[in-house]
């Protein structure tokens, strides 16, 4: 693994599943193989934290490039900005809701107006998890990162209806792995 900067890499993984269930089970694989190559990661289930919802004040929005803005709800969502800003990469996950990403997730995304241009030159990965059909809900998570300047590692998706359904699906835990490699490495799909 080739450390940034003379030290470890930071890989945050971000859960947009209101269960415990297929996605976090997709994002921990990407994370393992990161650990196992040598970076330093974290799993943030959205749904284990105080965030709620933007209230769309635009207070927060930043003034300069440089400093970050403050929200005026006082959650645990100043922690989680804190732990993106030291991250060199996210990995992004939703279940599929409606072809799209997850109500949960997608406020997470709208709660990091505050910092989201700080974001710029970080490496972003995703996956998602849809029972039959995955429809825009890979392209969602592209385009938050696209809209941050996240360069895009790559994604996977997988077909799967309830929780544990995924675990012996050795065909899927081998391109996650890959994916988890490929953001240790900054190498794109
Ligand atoms: C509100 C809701 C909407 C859903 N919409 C879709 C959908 O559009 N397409 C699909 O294939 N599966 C859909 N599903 C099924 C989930 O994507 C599927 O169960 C997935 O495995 C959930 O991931 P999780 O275990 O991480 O929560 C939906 C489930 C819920 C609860």
């Amino acid at each position: 693994m080739a450390p940034r900067g003379g030290r470890q890499m930071k890989i945050l993984g971000i859960c947009g599943s209101p269960r415990n269930g297929n996605t976090e089970w997709m994002i921990e694989r990407v994370l393992e193989a990161a650990r196992n190559a040598g970076a330093e990661t974290e799993h943030i289930l959205i749904k284990d934290w105080d965030i709620r919802l933007c209230t769309g004040c635009l207070t927060c929005e930043m003034t300069d490039k440089q400093t970050p803005g403050v929200c005026v709800i006082k959650d645990d969502m100043e922690a989680i900005l804190g732990k993106m800003l030291a991250a060199d990469a996210f990995v992004f996950g939703t279940p599929v809701y409606f072809y799209m990403l997850s109500g949960l997730l997608k406020n997470f995304m709208d709660r990091t107006i505050p910092i989201w241009p700080l974001l710029k030159n970080k490496t972003a990965a995703g996956v998602a998890v849809a029972e039959d059909a995955a429809g825009k809900a890979l392209e969602n998570l592209r385009t938050y990162a696209d809209v941050c300047n996240l360069e895009w590692i790559g994604d996977v998706s997988a077909y799967a209806k309830d929780p544990g359904d995924l675990a012996a699906n050795e065909g899927v835990a081998a391109a996650l792995g890959g994916l988890g490699r490929r953001v240790v490495g900054g190498t794109e799909q």
